[in-house]
């Protein structure tokens, strides 16, 4: 059995599987194995999968020349879907949590606050965009809009100006706008492959 096997989870395995401890040498292996045993899940309301949206939305901001930190937070921002995935021991608090957060939770003992801020607050980013931005709203897909009003509506004046003030904000708000790009069913990518090194030298410059 070589190495990368190791943790590489049965597809017909069930919960009562006991997972792999998850650390920084194995982590993106880890990543990889998910998006392909479970890339395929359709995307909430879309026409993509979920690896299909990941991909688009890392895919978007090299495109438009963001960095590795971006980069590899754009491709990750929909990590926290797949909390069963991840060990208890890792998920703990996380699975409590709306996706953002729990995602958020995984990937902050590897990734940068950066990388994390921008998975942690793509949810609220919406909300912000929203009342700062009408054309944004217009431009939202439909099942965006709908499930704007499950994730709070529009930010209140007072949580408009609490999150004009957090660290990171424009690259949280441009990872939600490749988000939000990242639903068209005949963008091409590369595959997840592609970004491994990427994620390999962040995870390896560690979480400061
Ligand atoms: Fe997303």
């Amino acid at each position: 059995m070589n190495e990368s096997s190791d943790f590489k989870q049965n597809a017909n395995s069930n919960a009562q599987v006991e997972k792999p401890t998850v650390t920084r040498e194995n982590l993106v292996e880890f990543i990889a194995d998910i998006f392909e045993r479970k890339g395929s899940d359709s995307y909430l309301g879309e026409s993509v999968t979920m690896s299909q949206h990941m991909l688009q939305g890392a895919f978007q901001a090299e495109k438009n020349g963001a960095d590795d930190e971006v980069v590899a937070a754009a491709l990750l921002h929909d990590i926290g879907h797949y909390t069963s995935e991840f060990p208890a021991d890792m998920v703990g608090a996380a699975q409590d949590n709306y996706h953002e957060e729990a995602g958020a939770r995984l990937l902050e003992p590897f990734f940068s606050p950066r990388v994390v801020s921008c998975v942690r607050y793509h949810v609220p980013a919406k909300r912000y965009l929203c009342v700062i931005d009408p054309a944004y709203y217009d431009d939202l897909s439909d099942a965006s809009k709908q499930t704007l009003a499950l994730q709070g509506g529009l930010m209140s004046p007072q949580e408009v100006q609490e999150f004009a003030a957090i660290p990171y904000l424009e690259d949280i708000m441009q990872v939600r706008r490749w988000d939000d790009l990242a639903k068209d069913p005949l963008q091409k990518t590369p595959p997840f492959s592609y970004y491994q090194p990427i994620l390999k030298r962040l995870v390896e410059a560690g979480n400061a």
